[in-house]
């Protein structure tokens, strides 16, 4: 979920929607908003996308303060009663809540009994719990507190009180939350992208604090109450970066913009000298460790595969890679000196960030890879890698997935030459060879288009095979096309599939086999002629120089170590243009959020 606020002088309402469109990555159930003004607060709220709450809001309402919520349903499905804002049962309260408390059905036992509350949600027991506390005499400030002290869980929260038009209450544990400082005007947003079209000075708040925020001041305090001295930081967003221009959707924007990311990264990661310069503190870290932990959820996850390879046999050392959500609940015997690392676009995921409080109360270091400077996996950690992706607005994953490859590429390298290993190649010099293959295959669109069509435009399902680092793209290639055109797909390691998966094979179902690396060229066609030969539908996607004649992609070559740049390429189209013959909502799929702040 994502929540907006503003308090100034202009009109709220569109500041709101514009806002909350910016942040719809984070969940498009359904949207809502609250704005006040002399006759009151006035909620609007719809089932669905912010264009469908657009539509339904009174534009005829002025108002200077407002709040607003965009929502992935958690507690109470994505109905019209379950969107925010929610209202206390006297409608004096109305609050957004992202976040989930864990607590709330033990909190409405004890304090709300006799409450007649109108939601499912945990959310609405927050904003009664506030108004009991009012009741008995508390004043305002005060009850928030205290109820904050009370939940269990993660929230990032906006109070508006119908009896006080200068004051929006916020508070956060867990989930993100900034506030965003104007002249004139305050606002507040689950991420400075909602209002940078507003502001570019930003306040972090930290777990447990609140923030009294009014039209020119803002006070943080923590939960007892003490005030907390912060001062703002730039947040470095153009705003035209998140808009996509002429194209249909932003996932095609994103995709064709993956050579330019791997120039951004060659440029960032690069000194004088033409050498990767990272912070050698970093280096010192990988150095004492002896063992890596990569922990990862989704796309990212399918990146730590790869980097772990890279790790390995680049680098050579030691790499776990472990699915977040997993991890907390059946953690492996950890080495003497582990090092994490997370991997994370949006560097909220809150799988994520639950395993990096945990290893940090084992006393364990950390590096962040993140997209997104400032977020609270790189706040939180000890170290921190950026992406420089530029924002990333498809909820299915494709520039931050290369921009992860590329920068773990020179974290294997650096750490391979700290420890005095010969390379063989120039990793500078193959990274933008990479770059340049990458732009030829966007280019070949046409030919992915075409592919889509005869094979994935009507199936019910489809494999991907591959071996060694090719299955790991397999897996990437089969989540991208599950995600937004709703096939439902696997990625196997090309000898796997005769182990049981291979009952599926019908005539014509569409079986697409990666070939990218030499020593398994000849057993990964072997695997698709064995599929073939029951009826699927086969087409490989091989490396100039192991292609045969009959080869329906042939890839330009890259150095071997960083082929995943460019084998995913043709697979993220072969997803766009499969959701697209399907009719899908590509940048939007159904029950998905970009960032999944709840665990
Ligand atoms: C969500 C998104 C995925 C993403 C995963 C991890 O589930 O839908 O696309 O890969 O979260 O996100 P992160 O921001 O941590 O990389």
């Amino acid at each position: 979920c994502g929540i907006v606020g503003y308090i100034g002088e202009r009109d709220t309402k569109n500041i709101l929607l514009d806002g909350l469109r910016k942040l719809e990555y984070r969940g498009y159930d359904s949207a809502g908003i609250a704005v006040m003004n002399v006759d009151g607060v006035h909620v609007f709220k719809e089932k669905g996308r912010i264009a469908a709450l657009d539509d339904h809001v009174d534009h005829k309402v002025a108002a200077t303060m407002g709040i607003g919520h965009t929502r992935w349903a958690t507690h109470g499905e994505p109905t019209h009663y379950n969107a925010h804002p929610h209202q206390s049962v006297s409608e004096r309260f109305t609050l957004v809540h992202n976040g989930v408390i864990e607590n709330y059905e033990k909190l409405k036992r004890e304090y709300l009994v006799d409450a007649q509350l109108q939601s499912d949600t945990d959310t609405e027991v927050v904003v009664q719990l506030i108004e009991t506390f009012v009741q008995k005499g508390s004043a305002v400030e005060e009850a928030f507190r205290h109820t904050l002290s009370l939940l269990h869980g993660s929230y990032a929260i906006a109070l508006i009180d119908n009896q006080d038009s200068n004051t929006i209450y916020v508070g956060k544990n867990k989930s993100p939350l900034l506030v965003g400082l104007g002249n004139g005007f305050n606002v507040i947003a689950s991420d400075a992208m909602a209002m940078i079209k507003e502001t570019d000075q930003f306040v972090e708040l930290m777990d447990e604090e609140i923030v009294i925020v009014r039209r020119d001041s803002y006070v943080i305090k923590n939960l007892e109450g003490n005030i907390q001295v912060r001062a703002p930081y730039t947040a470095e967003l153009d705003a035209s970066d998140i808009e996509k221009g002429t194209y249909p959707h932003y996932m095609l924007k994103e995709v064709d913009e993956q050579p330019a990311v791997m120039r951004k990264i060659i440029m960032e990661y690069q000194n004088e000298d033409g050498d990767i310069k990272l912070d050698s503190s970093i280096r010192e870290a990988i150095s004492e460790s002896d063992r890596l932990y990569i922990i990862a959820c989704g796309t990212s996850y399918h990146a730590g595969l790869v980097g772990k390879q890279m790790l390995e046999k680049i680098a050579e050392v030691p790499t776990e890679v472990h699915i977040a959500s997993e991890f907390s609940y059946n953690m492996p015997l950890l080495s003497k000196n582990p090092l994490f690392i997370f991997i994370s676009q949006s560097g909220e995921t809150a799988d994520s960030r639950s395993v990096l409080v945990h290893i940090k109360k084992l006393g364990h270091r950390s590096l962040t890879l993140t997209n997104v400077g400032g977020s609270t996996l790189s706040r939180e950690a000890d170290h921190t890698l950026l992406l420089h992706a530029g924002p990333e607005i498809a909820v299915a994953s494709t520039k931050a997935y290369t921009a992860q490859i590329a920068v773990l590429s020179l974290l294997a390298v650096d750490t391979a030459k700290a420890k005095g290993i010969t390379l063989g190649f120039d990793p500078i010099q193959e990274l933008s060879l990479a770059a340049q293959a990458m732009e030829v295959l966007v280019d070949q669109k046409d030919i992915m288009e075409n592919i889509a069509r005869d094979y994935l435009a009507v199936t019910r399902n489809c494999f991907f095979i591959g071996r060694g680092v090719d299955y790991y793209v397999c897996l990437e290639a089969a989540l991208k096309l599950k995600e937004i055109s709703y096939i439902q797909a696997e990625g196997f390691a090309g000898g796997e599939l005769k182990h049981g998966t291979i009952a599926l094979i019908e005539e014509g179902t569409p079986v697409i086999a990666i070939a990218t690396q030499a020593h398994v060229n000849g057993s990964i066609r072997s695997n698709l002629k064995e599929v073939a030969s029951r009826g699927a539908h086969t087409c490989i996607i091989s490396m100039d120089g192991l292609n045969d004649a009959s080869d329906q992609i042939v890839l330009p070559e890259v150095h071997e170590y960083l082929t995943p740049l460019v084998s995913v390429v043709p697979m993220q189209l072969l997803a766009y243009y499969a959701a697209l013959h399907r009719g899908c909502d590509v940048d939007k799929p159904r029950n998905l959020a970009k960032s999944v702040t709840v665990e």
